[in-house]
């Protein structure tokens, strides 16, 4: 898919988010092998170590629809900042494990413009399941 049309639709993501907080609605799209987009918004909690990032919510949401990592190609990720929507270091880890290292990853910023990333861009030196043998 084009990545205008997945940023349209991460747009639409970000209408689910529930962030009275922070003020700050974050959208995400991942796009599957198969055609499907899997949508995810931030979701916060007045504990609020207890929300859940964007990118975090659609990773979840992907693997209970029964996809596994090699089912995604890209996961794009939108929200109203001036800078490229970067994921925070939790979601890197998350989405090292969880995203086949070939994925694509689509940073926009409020303009609509986009940074276009690996997973070893955002987390070079993982740390991942091989070093806990
Ligand atoms: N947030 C995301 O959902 N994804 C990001 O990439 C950055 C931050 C959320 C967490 C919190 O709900 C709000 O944005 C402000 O940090």
């Amino acid at each position: 898919m084009k990545v205008l049309d997945l940023i349209k639709k991460a747009k639409e993501a970000q209408n689910f988010s529930f962030s009275p907080y922070s003020k700050f609605p974050v959208g995400a799209i991942l796009e599957m092998k198969d055609g499907n987009l899997i949508k995810g918004a931030n979701i916060e909690n007045a504990s609020y170590p207890l929300s859940c990032c964007a990118e975090r919510v659609a990773l979840f949401s992907a693997r209970m629809k029964g996809y596994k990592k090699e089912d995604i190609v890209s996961l794009t990720i939108v929200a109203n900042c001036d800078n490229y929507c970067f994921p925070c270091g939790a979601c890197r880890q998350v989405i090292s494990e969880l995203m086949p290292k070939e994925a694509k990853i689509y940073c926009v910023n409020k303009n609509g413009e986009y940074l276009k990333l690996s997973i070893d861009d955002l987390l070079p030196h993982a740390f991942s399941d091989g070093d806990l043998k």
